[in-house]
C-alpha cells in the first residue's frame, strides 16, 4: 500500500489549477453511475461490489484493486485449455542476453528530447480521464503521434482498441516471423482522485512517463526496421492502454479478447511511472529500475534483471508495488508472463501521483532515458530471440 498524504495537503493542492465549472460540456457527468455496483478484485482470492465513489475511496487508501465486472472470466480459458492438455505453461526465457552488438549502437538513438516534447503535449490535456472528453481527446491525439512517429513503416499495424467508455486504447503491432508477441505496454489515462470529473490530472509521471518511454524507444525501433528491412522472429506489439486508474479495465478487455483470439503472448513489460528520481536522491540512494518481485513472472523478471545489467548506465533495486498495481496484472490473469518496472523503490516513487501537481517539473529526462534503454533493449532481445521458434517449442 502506497503511503497516504493527508487529505486536506492533497485536495488543496488539488484545487490549486483552474476549476472547471459542472456545466463545462467536455466533462463527463458522474451522477448517472451513482449506486451502481461493480465487481472488484482486491486479492487473488477476494472480490467485493463497489460503487464508482468506494473504487474512488480505495484507490485514495491506497487499496489496488481490479474493477472485474466487465470481464469475470479473464483467464478461465487459458487455465482450462492448459489443464485438459494436461500441461503447466511456463515460458523459459534465455539465459543471456544476446543482440549487444545490434542493440548497444540502436539506444545512442533514444533522444530525451523527443519524450520531453511528447511529454508536454501530452500533459497539456486538462485530464486524461478516461470517461471524459479530454480522454478521448488526449487519445485522439496519442494515436496521431505514433502514426507520424512510426513515419510510414509499411509493415506497422496501428490501430485504436475502442471501449464502451470515451477513451480507447492503442495497439501498434509488428508483425514477426511467428504470432508468437512480446507486448510492451504503459496507461494512458490520468486521474484526480479526488474529483476525477471535475479536476485536473496532467499525469506527467503516471503514466505519461511510461507512454512516452515506451512511445521513444517504439520509434528507434521502427526506425531500424526500416533501415535495414529486418523482419524480426516474434511479434512486437506496443500498447497504450486506457482506464488503468478505473482498475486495469482497458488493459483486462485487451487480453481477455487475446484470451479469446487464443493469442499466444510470451512476455509483456509494463512501464508505468519512469520520471521521478527526487526522492531516490535526497534519501542518498543511487538512481536505479525498481524491478517489483511480486504478483509478475519470475523468470522474465530474472531476465530482464540481465538486460538492465547489460544495456542501462544504472543499477536496478527489488522492490514490490501490491497485487493489481499496474496493467501486468491483467497479462497475468490472462496467463501470460508479465513484468514491472518502476522509477525507484516503490516508498520512494512520486508522491505528486493523482493530483494536479503531477507535472513534468519533478521528473528527470535522463532517468527517463534509462528505461527507453531498458523497453528497446527487452523488445529487441526478446523479439529477434529464436528461442521460441525450434519444433515443439521449449514452452510446454
Ligand atoms: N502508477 C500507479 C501504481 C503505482 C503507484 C506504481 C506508485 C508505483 C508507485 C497506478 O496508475 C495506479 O494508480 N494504480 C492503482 C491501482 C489500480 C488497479 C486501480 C493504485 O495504486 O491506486
Ligand atoms: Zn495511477
Amino acid at each position: 500500500m502506497r503511503s497516504l498524504i493527508p487529505f486536506s495537503i492533497l485536495a488543496a493542492s488539488a484545487f490549486s489549477s483552474a476549476f472547471v465549472l459542472p456545466s463545462d460540456p467536455a466533462v463527463f457527468s458522474a451522477s448517472s453511475e451513482a449506486g451502481v455496483q461493480r465487481l472488484i478484485q482486491i486479492s487473488p482470492t477476494e472480490t467485493r461490489w463497489a460503487t464508482e465513489e468506494q473504487k474512488l475511496e480505495l484507490k485514495r487508501q491506497g487499496v489496488n484493486f481490479m474493477d472485474i465486472t466487465d470481464h469475470q472470466m479473464l483467464g478461465m480459458q487459458n487455465a482450462v485449455t492448459r489443464s485438459e492438455m494436461g500441461i503447466m505453461k511456463t515460458v523459459e526465457f534465455p539465459e543471456k542476453v544476446m543482440f549487444e552488438d545490434t542493440i548497444k549502437p540502436l539506444l545512442k538513438n533514444l533522444n530525451k528530447d523527443n519524450m520531453k516534447a511528447n511529454l508536454e503535449k501530452f500533459t497539456s490535456f486538462y485530464t486524461r480521464y478516461y470517461k471524459s472528453e479530454h480522454g478521448r481527446e488526449s487519445s485522439e491525439w496519442l494515436l496521431k503521434r505514433i502514426n507520424e512517429t512510426a513515419d510510414g513503416f509499411a509493415d506497422l499495424k496501428l490501430a485504436p482498441f475502442p471501449h464502451h467508455w470515451q477513451q480507447s486504447s492503442i495497439i501498434a503491432r509488428i508483425p514477426g516471423k511467428t504470432e508468437k508477441t512480446v507486448v510492451i505496454g504503459a496507461h494512458q489515462d490520468s486521474i484526480n482522485l479526488f474529483l476525477p470529473s471535475l479536476l485536473g490530472a496532467p499525469g506527467a509521471d503516471d503514466d505519461g512517463s511510461g507512454t512516452v518511454t515506451i512511445l521513444e524507444a517504439f520509434r528507434v525501433l521502427v526506425e531500424h526496421l526500416k533501415k535495414t528491412g529486418e523482419k524480426l522472429e516474434q511479434t512486437v506489439e506496443f500498447h497504450w492502454y486506457s482506464a488503468e486508474e478505473g482498475g486495469l479495465l482497458g488493459s483486462q478487455a485487451v487480453f481477455s479478447s487475446y484470451e479469446k483470439q487464443a493469442r499466444d503472448v510470451v512476455a509483456m513489460l509494463q512501464q508505468d511511472m519512469t520520471g521521478f528520481v527526487e526522492k531516490t536522491l535526497k534519501a542518498g540512494k543511487p538512481e536505479s529500475v525498481g524491478v517489483i518481485t511480486d504478483y509478475v513472472d519470475p523468470g522474465l523478471t530474472e531476465f530482464i534483471k540481465k538486460v538492465i545489467t547489460e544495456y542501462c548506465d544504472i543499477p536496478y533495486t527489488l522492490t514490490e508495488c501490491g497485487y493489481a498495481c499496474s496493467d501486468h496484472a491483467s497479462a497475468s490473469k490472462a496467463g501470460y508472463p508479465s513484468a514491472f518496472v518502476i522509477e525507484s523503490k516503490f516508498e520512494d516513487s512520486d508522491d505528486h501521483i493523482h493530483t494536479t501537481e503531477d507535472k513534468i517539473e519533478f521528473l528527470s529526462f535522463d532517468h527517463m532515458l534509462q528505461h527507453a534503454k531498458l523497453t528497446l533493449s527487452l523488445a529487441y532481445e526478446l523479439g529477434a530471440s529464436n528461442k521460441w521458434s525450434g519444433k515443439g517449442g521449449d514452452e510446454l
